[in-house]
């Protein structure tokens, strides 16, 4: 099935919220980029009270199921929904807003005052007198509960908020703690899985989504834990992947750790190779298995197969990454460069780092990277730039090999965030 759509009660059969997880098995690029194994979840919530609030709509690929299931829930239930809350207006949680509004129009739309000013440009057609725009702090009373905003400007673009009901203690939370994929939302949606397996299978995919996606806003993620931590929360309830029960799984000290920049896995190396010919890539499977002789847990990662998201979220999640190129024309090749353009725009930073080159006549690889690395922040260089001459050879390989001891020492030594 290309699109399905789960419900799921949340915080217990008389909380009056309801999730519909709507996935998109068709999907393999998110935002035509970031490669998808299992499709895509888009997350929308119903609030059953005196008044019925929706909490954000969907992607254009789950939009008519999406108002199917809806309105068949309304109608189920004898129900006209009261309020629309939008607290995101990228198009993955927008598009279903024109719909539904003239499909419902006595509906009002709550978002967040720079929302109001961007929404003509998402939904078009809703008379201004519909939408109610709100500030940080402002409460929405809709019967035995009273829905409170708060602003998460560029969590992940300027005009997102996210909604806290006391009553439930849940935080939608917008695209904060949501995750690529659909299989996982939707086992733990049909109640197949609990929230207990999320510690094993939400980090890799949660990591390589947030890095990528709101990676470069750290200090407003920040932010926004901070204003997360004064309120008493059980659930999360994001724009994608599972709705997480923090009592049974709490991502919460992960989200920290990536918003300041620091690794989490402090003992563990990261080597990325970018080859033409091949010779770079076997070096680094040399040195790959020199630093496990040291005792480092290391991963390669061959650059002209690892996707470009996975290399930047496994940068993000090791204590140490070391950078090994061809010279490709005067410069590096071209998925190393995209991969030094990528961590810098993300704002990568307290890590240590090493360098290796090739080049059969003018090697310059090490110099272009050392630039790049220059432009970021709190990096530590370890040991001496390797310069391997097309093949390694014995000088080149015991270059390799002081590297490899110098960082694994610097790694055992230091452990913790490199400043
Ligand atoms: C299109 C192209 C451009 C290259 N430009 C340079 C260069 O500017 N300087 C240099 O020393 N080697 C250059 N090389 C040679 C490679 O860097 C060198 O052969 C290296 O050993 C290749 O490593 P690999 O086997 O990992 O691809 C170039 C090779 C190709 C195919
Ligand atoms: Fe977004
Ligand atoms: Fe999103």
């Amino acid at each position: 099935m290309p699109v399905e759509i789960y419900q799921s009660q949340v915080a217990g059969h008389d909380s009056g919220v309801t999730w519909f997880c709507c996935v998109d098995n068709g999907i393999s690029l998110f935002e035509k980029q970031y490669p998808l194994a299992d499709g895509m979840s888009y997350d929308s919530y119903i609030i059953e009270d005196e008044k019925l609030v929706v909490v954000d709509t969907v992607d254009h690929a789950v939009e008519a199921a999406w108002m199917a299931a809806v309105g068949a829930f309304l109608e189920s239930h004898g129900r006209r929904p009261d309020f629309l809350i939008v607290q995101h207006l990228e198009p993955d949680h927008s598009a279903a807003i024109e719909a539904f509004m003239s499909f419902y129009p006595e509906c009002r739309l709550v978002c967040s005052v720079k929302a109001a000013g961007m929404l003509g440009q998402f939904a078009r057609g809703i008379d201004a007198a519909r939408v109610m725009p709100v500030k940080e702090g402002d409460i929405l009373p809709i019967g035995s509960r009273e829905l409170r905003f708060a602003m998460a400007p560029m969590v992940h673009w300027p005009e997102v908020m996210v909604t806290y009901d006391p009553k439930t203690r849940i935080l939608f939370s917008a695209d904060a703690f949501g995750t690529f994929g659909g299989s996982l939302a939707a086992s733990i949606a049909r109640g197949e899985k609990d929230c207990s397996s999320l510690e094993k299978e939400w980090p890799e995919e949660a990591r390589r989504y947030y890095i990528n996606i709101c990676g470069k806003y750290g200090p407003q993620v920040q932010g926004l834990l901070k204003k997360a931590a004064s309120l008493d929360i059980r659930y999360l309830c994001p724009l994608h992947g599972p709705v997480v029960d923090v009592e049974a799984y709490n991502p919460v000290g992960l989200y920290d750790k990536w918003s300041r920049y620091e690794p989490e896995l402090t003992q563990e190396c990261l080597v990325v190779a970018a080859s033409l010919h091949g010779n770079t890539v076997e070096a680094a499977r040399v040195f790959a298995s020199m630093m496990e002789e040291e005792g480092v847990e290391t991963t390669l990662l061959d650059l002209s197969e690892a996707d470009l998201s996975e290399a930047v979220s496994r940068a993000f999640a090791c204590g140490a990454t070391v950078f090994m190129s061809a010279t490709y024309d005067a410069s590096l090749v071209p998925s190393m460069r995209a991969l030094l353009s990528r961590l810098k725009s993300k704002n990568w930073q307290k890590r240590y780092v090493g360098i290796v080159e090739n080049g059969s006549w003018a090697p310059i690889a090490a110099g272009v990277i050392a630039k790049e690395l220059g432009e970021m922040k709190s990096l530590t260089v370890v040991g001496e730039p390797v310069t391997i001459r097309t093949r390694l050879d014995e000088s080149s390989e015991a270059a390799l090999r002081s590297l490899a001891s110098a960082m694994a020492a610097t790694i055992k030594e230091k452990g913790e965030v490199a400043v």
